[in-house]
């Protein structure tokens, strides 16, 4: 049989920076929470088989019933303090489950993660441990340190990461193993524990989307919801 397909919607933050007085993947964008977005992308394409969603504690009777309408959702569960417990805590759900399982994680602040950027992912997972989607920056992007300009990558070797973010499930699982046991763990996306901890596993970018935007602050709530607009139309 081949490897199933877990896509794990990362919920557990509560969205600080938003400052909507409760976890922007609850606020509705084109008539629908961002998190029913979210778990509606990878539950309508045909290469996943289960979505585990983790969720804010005390938030969890929300996320469930957001969830529950879609018929591959597997779990709903509480998230950490950090993204990277929330994380863990999905792994904590596939313990026992063969290597060879496909596991994405998905921010849920990204409402408008479409098929062609899972499709990308997904293939490139045939021949890859680890795949991370990016897109070029518009902007130039230098290292500041004390206020002056330290260094000034060029600007074409430079992407945005963004989500879903994809893994061999023993790849990721062995990362995380060794990431809990390092005292000076710092939090950081999922490629960036195995870029740090499995240094030798070569990360494959593949292309993300302008519209797969992080909801983050409320200007974003403002795009989101026009592009709302335009996907439904
Ligand atoms: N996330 C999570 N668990 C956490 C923190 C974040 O699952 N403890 C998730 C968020 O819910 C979000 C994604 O990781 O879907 C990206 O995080 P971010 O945009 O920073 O969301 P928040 O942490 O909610 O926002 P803020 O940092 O402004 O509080
Ligand atoms: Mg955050």
């Amino acid at each position: 049989m081949a490897a199933r397909t877990v896509a794990v919607v990362l919920a557990g933050g509560v969205g600080e920076r938003m400052g909507a007085g409760r976890p922007k993947q609850l606020i509705e964008v084109g008539g629908r929470p961002i998190l029913a977005h979210a778990v509606g992308a990878f539950d309508a394409h045909p290469g996943v088989d289960e979505v585990v969603v983790v969720m804010a504690a005390g938030h969890l009777r929300d996320a469930a019933a957001i969830a529950a309408p879609f018929s591959k959702t597997a779990a709903v569960i509480e998230g950490g303090d950090t993204r990277t417990a929330s994380t863990v805590a999905a792994l904590r759900v596939l313990d026992g489950r063969p290597d060879d399982v496909r596991v994405l994680f998905h921010d849920a602040a990204r409402p408008f993660v479409d098929r062609p950027v899972i499709d990308r992912v997904l293939a490139a997972l045939d021949d890859h441990e680890a795949v991370a989607v990016g897109v070029p920056s518009s902007d130039t992007i230098v290292v500041v340190a004390d206020g002056v300009v330290a260094s000034m990558p060029p600007r074409e070797t430079l992407s945005r990461f963004q989500t879903p973010q994809g893994f061999r499930l023993g790849t990721i699982r062995k990362a995380y193993e060794l990431a809990l046991a390092d005292p000076a763990l710092r939090a950081t996306d999922d490629c960036g524990i195995v870029h740090r901890y499995l240094p030798d596993v070569p990360i494959r970018v593949v292309e993300g989307s302008e519209r797969n935007l992080k909801v983050t602050q409320p200007l974003d709530a403002v795009v989101a919801e026009h592009l709302a607009t335009e996907v439904n139309s």
